[in-house]
């Protein structure tokens, strides 16, 4: 996959995949997404851009398993036999974030897959907040919670659609264009959010209703620098840390009321 990165918005009809991601405090930026890398040089003559190499799929299968709990892959052929009876997820290397490369995703694997396993409640509720491709509200449909995710970018909200068909759990899931930090959030037993720290910030106080009424917290998306702006906030806001965990650079945060 390879995608085109621009900052120059000036409307042009696009007909590959493509995705604008705004992050507080940077430009947004837009990228076009192609599995071969003539279309994007010819949407770079009307784009000014760079393209960016992201991930040539076909040459490297990924897989992630998280303990004996959940098995990630883009190919199901590449399983192992000794891997096969581990609850798996099949996620490609779409044009939205969640492929379970990153930190941050890892994270929320770890500590969601957990919290889903001990929970007293069958089919707990899950919000997931930043869905991407879906691979965090996937993990818990597959843990046999009702989840929703919500994303503001429509793209990512197809291909969490598409995902929810390929893992045969459209039953358990719903997925909608919403903005985490604008439409009125549904109670849930448990809420994920892998977004921007300064986008956490902005969510802490939103959640005061699910605090009281007990509502598990999984926080990530926190660059090392940010996490004690995060559990000052949090803390005043009457949430309790349960876990913190990192690789590399990233934070996770889990919290209960
Ligand atoms: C870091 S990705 C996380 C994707 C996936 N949940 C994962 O853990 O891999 C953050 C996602 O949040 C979305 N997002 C950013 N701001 C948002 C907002 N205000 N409301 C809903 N989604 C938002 C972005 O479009 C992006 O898909």
């Amino acid at each position: 996959m390879y995608a085109l990165e621009t900052r120059r918005l000036s409307f042009l009809p696009i007909l590959l995949p493509h995705a604008l991601i705004q992050r507080p405090g940077h430009p947004p930026t837009l990228q076009i997404y192609s599995p071969k890398i003539l279309p994007l040089r010819q949407a770079q003559k009307q784009f000014p851009g760079r393209i960016r190499k992201l991930l040539l799929r076909s040459s490297a299968p990924f897989q992630l398993r998280i303990g004996q709990r959940l098995l990630i892959t883009s190919d199901h052929r590449v399983v192992s036999s000794k891997d096969r009876s581990i609850p798996r997820l099949k996620i490609r290397a779409g044009p939205a974030f969640g492929s379970g490369e990153h930190a941050t995703t890892q994270l929320c694997l770890r500590y969601l897959t957990q919290l889903l396993l001990d929970h007293p409640k069958s089919g707990p509720t899950v919000l997931d907040l930043g869905c991407g491709s879906g691979i965090l509200a996937l993990a818990s449909a597959k843990f046999g919670a009702h989840t929703l995710g919500w994303d503001l970018d429509p793209t990512a909200i197809q291909e969490a659609q598409r995902n929810a068909k390929v893992n045969r759990l459209t039953s358990r899931v719903l997925f909608q264009i919403k903005d985490a930090l604008r439409a009125p959030l549904p109670k849930a037993d448990l809420i994920v959010a892998n977004l921007y720290d300064s986008l956490l910030l902005h969510l802490l106080p939103r959640l005061e209703k699910h605090r009281k009424a007990g509502t598990r917290l999984v926080l990530s998306g926190i660059l090392q620098g940010q996490e004690n702006t995060i559990l000052r906030t949090s803390r005043k806001l009457g949430w309790k840390l349960q876990r913190r965990g990192r690789i590399g650079r990233w934070y996770c945060l889990q919290f209960q009321s």
